[in-house]
């Protein structure tokens, strides 16, 4: 299905969005090379799938590169992300900010100074970065997550200027809500199942990949360069006000 690439890299492959992706990627005829944490569901998608598993955090660019010496890779899915537990931002864990930043926006960033030459020496290549709707617009208690995935919108479109000239594509897929265990650190026990997903028509982890793919499937003069997904059933935007009591 793939005319121009061969080898696909996927970040945060262990669950949701991440893991749909690598068995979509590998359904469509990509050698497909799984990036996580959790050893157990890496071998879990190696058996299921035949894929290559990279057992690495995501923060260590040095390791997942060397894992990755002698592969040419054509598609980086930079999809590895966290959400800090649901807090304001004056209540929220200093340590958060930074792990929000780490994973969501820097991990990111240096995976692709990793592997990117590669790309633009061969001409070929695509780089996805799942980017979200709290990165576009603020939400209550996202204080650190939103600006790390606005900063990653930014930076695709800086990488898209770079680029210019040299074939490699940047798509950023903007999910809204999709149902995953995304918030499972936001929340507590299994109340985020209850609160953002019993009774609510959700995205599920496959039309995003499916997505992804299809992005991926176009001719290499066609780049999505970001697209938005949000359920049908969600909006965003509107105003807020309180009244003051002292
Ligand atoms: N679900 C949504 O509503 C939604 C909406 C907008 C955007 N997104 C974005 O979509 C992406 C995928 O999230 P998801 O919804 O599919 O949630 P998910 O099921 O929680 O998947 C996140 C993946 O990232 C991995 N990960 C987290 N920190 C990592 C680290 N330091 N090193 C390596 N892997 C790490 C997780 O692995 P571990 O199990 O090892 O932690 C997991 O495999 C994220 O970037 C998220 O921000 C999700």
């Amino acid at each position: 299905m793939f005319d121009t690439y061969r080898n696909a890299v996927v970040t945060g492959a262990t669950s949701g969005i991440g893991r749909a992706t690598v068995l979509e990627l590998n359904r469509r005829g990509l050698s497909v090379y799984a990036v996580g944490r959790n050893q157990e569901q890496l071998d879990e998608l190696s058996a299921a799938s035949g894929v290559v598993t990279i057992k690495a955090d995501v923060r260590d660019t040095d390791k997942i590169a060397s894992a990755l010496e002698g592969v040419e890779v054509d598609i980086l899915v930079n999809n590895a992300g966290i959400l800090s537990t649901r807090a304001t931002f004056h209540e929220m864990d200093p340590a958060e900010i930074d792990a929000m930043i780490d994973v969501n926006l820097k991990a990111p960033m240096h995976l692709t100074r990793a592997l990117l030459p590669g790309m633009v020496k061969r001409k070929r290549g695509h780089l996805i970065y799942i980017g979200s709707s709290g990165g576009r617009a603020p939400y209550p208690s996202m204080g650190a997550y939103g600006p790390s995935k606005a900063g990653l919108s930014l930076f695709c479109d800086n990488l898209r200027c770079d680029l210019l000239g040299t074939s490699v594509r940047v798509t950023e897929v903007v999910p809204g809500r999709v149902q995953t265990d995304l918030y499972r650190t936001a929340m507590a026990g299994n109340s985020a199942r209850a609160l953002l997903y019993d009774g609510y028509r959700s995205i599920q982890p496959e039309n995003v990949s499916s997505i992804i793919a299809n992005a991926i499937e176009l001719p290499v003069f066609v780049d999505v360069a970001r697209i938005e997904v949000l359920p049908t059933d969600q909006a965003t935007g509107g105003g807020t006000m309180i009244k003051f009591q002292d």
